[in-house]
Order: C-alpha cells, then structure tokens, then sequence
C-alpha cells in the first residue's frame, strides 16, 4: 500500500520524505488555508521535494473553468495530480483530463456508486472519505470494502486512495482491504512507528548496555 501525506506542511513533508516511506501527498483548499501559504507556490514546493503523485484541487464548481484552473496546475510540475469534486462537472473534467494524460484524483467520494462513476470516468484515484463517513454514523472501511469488490470485479485501474484517515486502525483496515493507496496526516503517520513495548525494549537494552561500560565507537 502507498503512503500519501495529507498536508500543506511542507516541513512535515520533507521531514516524512526523509524516511522514504513516502510515496505522494494530497492536499485540499482546507489544508492551504491552514498553511498560510500561496496555492501555487507551495504545491511546487512540495513537487519538488516528492517525486510521486501531489494533489492539487479546482475550486471552481463548472467543467469550463475546472478545465482552466487545471491548465495552470499542471504546468507547475509532471507528478501534480488534479483534484476534482465528485460531481456532474468533476467527473467531465476528469475524463477530459484522464483522456489528455493528466493524472486526476476524485475527492469527495462518499459511496461506491459513486466510485463506480469515477472508474468509469478513468480516474486515477477515488478518494473515499472514511473519517467524514465514520463521523456521520456511516461505516467508513465497508465502503472500501465495496469499493475494492467493484474494482475488482471489472478490472478498473483508479486506485483506491482511502481518505480522512484519522487513527492507525484506518491505515491497518485499509491495507487489511487492499486499498491502493491511504493518505493520513504527519501525526496519524508517526503514530504507526510508536509501540510501547518498542520503547520499553529500547529502554531496558540501553540501561544493560550502559551496565557493561563500553561503547561502539
Ligand atoms: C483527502 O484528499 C482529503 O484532503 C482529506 O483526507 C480530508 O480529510 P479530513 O476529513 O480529515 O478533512
């Protein structure tokens, strides 16, 4: 499964990269806002310090001027990935899109009908969102699990990118699924890394050592 960050940070970002276990990165006009930053100059920042997919979203709500505001995103960098709104409009723009080379990520996916319609479009990735689901009294990972079965029983490419990630057991159900692809934010990833018993292994094999007097270097 891909690990994609979900943030406009681009300190955590670098700071993910430098692990490698950093495969792209998303982001939406909510995350820009809380960067504080140019939409435009941070999303080539960001491409030029990870080599895979960088969503960018329209915020248009037509396909006329989708079409443009993905004209200028492109041209920023080969890996940005057009972000559009699971709609009438998104989806037109994603086939014209998708038709022209262009990677697309559809957002805002809330059903697997709805994935099914994006597929059909040649999205490159259907981002459902599982928190916003749980949240609602919804069951976030059924819906990857339908949409998984679908894919599966055509033989769509889009990749499955599960969204609103909020905890680890997202991330474990998602690869447990076979979800493509989960983008989680910086601290939802570094709390994979953390176990206590890590930690209190590392805390006993550093109190024997010292124990022994010596040292490595
Ligand atoms: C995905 O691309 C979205 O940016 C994101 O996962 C939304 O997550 P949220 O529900 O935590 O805002």
């Amino acid at each position: 499964m891909k690990f994609f960050v979900d943030t406009a940070d681009i300190a955590e970002i670098r700071d993910l990269a430098a692990t490698g276990l950093l495969d792209g990165v998303t982001t939406n006009p909510s995350l820009i806002h809380k960067s504080g930053r140019k939409f435009l100059e941070v999303i080539e920042e960001i491409c030029g310090v990870v080599d895979g997919p960088v969503s960018a979203e329209v915020v248009a709500l037509d396909h006329e001027t989708m079409m443009k505001e993905a004209a200028v995103l492109r041209k920023i960098a080969p890996n940005v990935c057009i972000k559009v709104p699971l709609t009438i409009d998104g989806l037109k723009t994603c086939k014209a899109l998708t038709d022209d080379g262009v990677m697309v990520n559809v957002t805002l996916c809330f059903s697997a009908n709805q994935a099914l319609l994006a597929a059909k479009a040649g999205a490159s990735f259907i981002s459902p969102f599982v928190g916003r689901h749980d949240d609602n009294g919804f069951d976030g990972m059924q819906l990857i699990e339908d949409i998984r079965l679908i894919y599966d029983n055509y033989a769509f490419d889009t990749e499955i990118l599960v969204a609103s990630v909020r905890h680890p057991i997202h991330v474990l159900d998602s690869a447990k699924i076979g979800a493509d692809v989960m983008t989680a934010p910086p601290a939802v990833i570094k709390a994979l890394f953390n176990h206590v018993l890590t930690d209190k292994g590392i805390a006993g094999f550093m109190s024997d050592w010292a124990k022994t007097g010596q040292s490595i270097l």
